[in-house]
């Protein structure tokens, strides 16, 4: 696997692979890959010869309070891990080299809709800026295909309605969430929690399988299962930020006649936001 940083170098070296007849996959990532993001790489290879991915802590995505700062940089480890799964070509550009001319005059991808509520309330511009910058590793790459995780189920939905609204190209494809034995799903902010708030976070996803349970069962006052949620969740330690149940497709908020919905979370742990989703047909 060879590792570029300049725009120039990675155009040159998806160049060589195009014109070898392969189709071209792309795994945009921050890096501090864990098993989740090997599990985006593996399935791109089911579906592309040749596999970018990119490293990239992209400032434009973060809040003034966020932890843009301490978000783990761990380079050497996440090559490794990119190499046994079988990457092609690793992108690692500098900020400069994202933003050569600063990112206040930057032009901004705004993806009205999806963006909106859930963490586009919690982290105002958040989304914008992923929106960007995708959009722009989308045009340096140049992908056939590319993918995403299911765990960022707001990101994904963002980055599916930008390629058809954009007319772009792309097949975009979502990757299921990979999880601990103990059902907390993996990220890379699971490092920022102490041994005592690991023990407890898995009870994200417990309160979020009992919510799911209770639709199943038929159970239509939203508003009240979502309050009991919210309530055993901090009775678990979390402070949580929202639980929401959407349409699964639209986002929208769901009705009691919806039949595909989404639970989404995101509760804090400390200092540490943490978000998971689950799907529920009913
Ligand atoms: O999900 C992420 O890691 C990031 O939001 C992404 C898609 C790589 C854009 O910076």
């Amino acid at each position: 696997m060879n590792t570029v940083t300049t725009v120039q170098q990675l155009r040159d070296a998806v160049a060589q692979a195009r014109r070898a007849g392969q189709r071209i996959g792309l795994v945009p990532t921050m890096g501090n890959l864990h098993a989740g993001h090997v599990s985006l790489i593996e399935q791109a290879r089911r579906s592309a010869d040749f596999i970018v991915a990119s490293i990239f802590v992209n400032p434009l995505q973060f809040g003034a309070n966020e932890d843009l700062d301490k978000y783990p940089r761990t380079l050497a480890e996440d090559q490794d891990k990119l190499a046994a799964a079988g990457c092609n070509l690793l992108f690692t550009p500098t900020v400069a080299e994202m933003y050569p001319n600063g990112m206040d005059g930057q032009t901004r991808v705004l993806v009205p809709g999806v963006s909106e509520g859930l963490c586009g309330t919690s982290r105002p511009g958040h989304f914008e800026g992923v929106a960007t910058v995708v959009c722009k590793l989308f045009n340096m790459v140049q992908p056939d295909m590319a993918v995403f995780g299911e765990k960022d189920y707001q990101q994904l939905a963002v980055i599916r309605t930008l390629v058809r609204d954009l007319n772009l190209p792309i097949e975009i494809q979502g990757a299921p969430i990979v999880r601990a034995a103990d059902g907390l799903a993996l990220s890379s902010r699971n490092g920022y929690l102490s041994a005592e708030q690991r023990s407890v976070a898995p009870a994200l996803y417990r309160s979020l399988q009992q919510l799911a349970e209770r639709l199943r069962n038929g159970e239509t006052d939203h508003a009240a299962l979502v309050a009991e949620a919210r309530r055993s969740q901090e009775a678990a330690g979390f402070r949580p930020d929202y639980l929401e149940i959407r349409e699964a497709s639209s986002l929208r908020p769901a009705t009691a006649d919806d039949r595909n919905l989404v639970l989404l979370a995101a509760a804090y742990l400390g200092n540490t936001r943490l978000i998971d989703n689950l799907c529920v047909e009913r």
